[in-house]
């Protein structure tokens, strides 16, 4: 399944494959086609994917990482085989992601059917290219791509933003409270770092989370644990 979203001069494709699994998002902007360049953040496995990044000629990726579930990390080595990739993420999310026996945490939290099929993924290990520790930036074709730390969710967790645009990972789904109790997460970081820093984000920043639907600030309001949508909230009155 796909949805695309144009935020002048990004194309943004979110890709998902279905409801358990993480959104992946590519962009790309008018520049990088030139050249053949697309910037992910997260990774799935999808046909649909690599006919897209065919059709368009791409040959690099940038992948940036917003934390090291298993979920958002699956698609790494699959698409190394089929593009030239430079992948960047936390030190923590790059120390995780190369020990096979850390990305086994979707088969921990699932028991549906989604997730029984990934119990028995085989291991696997990813290497990064560029790690960061802290806030950074990096600069892609010709944009300035800020990378906030943003810990709670896990240790390696960070939240990408490029213009209005903030890829926040699993630190901000639309009406779930944040989940802080797998390895690595930390209520205590995510209410003193994290959740400060998605509360004073600009009314018109665009919010492309891990899971589920894309929104805006301005449709918002953190309520009971979560950001919830303001018409669902009048609707309840
Ligand atoms: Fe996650």
């Amino acid at each position: 399944m796909k949805e695309t979203f144009v935020v002048e001069p990004l194309m943004i494709t979110k890709y998902t494959v279905d409801s358990f699994l993480c959104n992946m998002y590519v962009l790309m902007t008018q520049e990088s086609l030139r050249d053949g360049n697309a910037l992910v953040i997260d990774t799935i496995q999808s046909e649909e994917v690599l006919k897209d990044l065919n059709r368009a000629d791409i040959r690099n990726l940038t992948i940036i990482l917003t934390h090291e579930h298993f979920d958002h990390t699956t698609g790494i080595n699959w698409l190394r085989e089929n593009f030239e990739v430079h992948l960047i993420s936390h030190e923590v999310c790059a120390k995780k992601i190369l020990l096979p026996r850390n990305n086994r945490s979707l088969s921990i939290m699932g028991s549906d059917e989604d997730s029984r099929k990934y119990r028995y993924y085989p291991p696997y290990s990813c290497t990064t290219d560029e790690t960061f520790c802290g806030d950074t930036s990096i600069q892609w074709c010709g944009l300035d791509v800020k990378i906030v730390y943003a810990p709670g969710h896990t240790a390696g967790s960070c939240c990408i933003n490029i213009n209005t645009c903030m890829f926040v990972g699993d630190s901000a789904l639309l009406g779930l409270p944040t989940l802080t109790r797998l390895p690595g997460g930390s209520q205590k970081d995510y209410n003193s770092m994290t959740l400060p820093f998605l509360k004073n984000l600009n009314l018109e920043t665009v919010i492309f989370p891990g899971h589920g639907s894309v929104y805006k600030m301005a449709e918002v309001t953190y309520r009971g644990d979560c950001f919830q949508y303001i018409p669902d909230l009048k609707e309840e009155l």
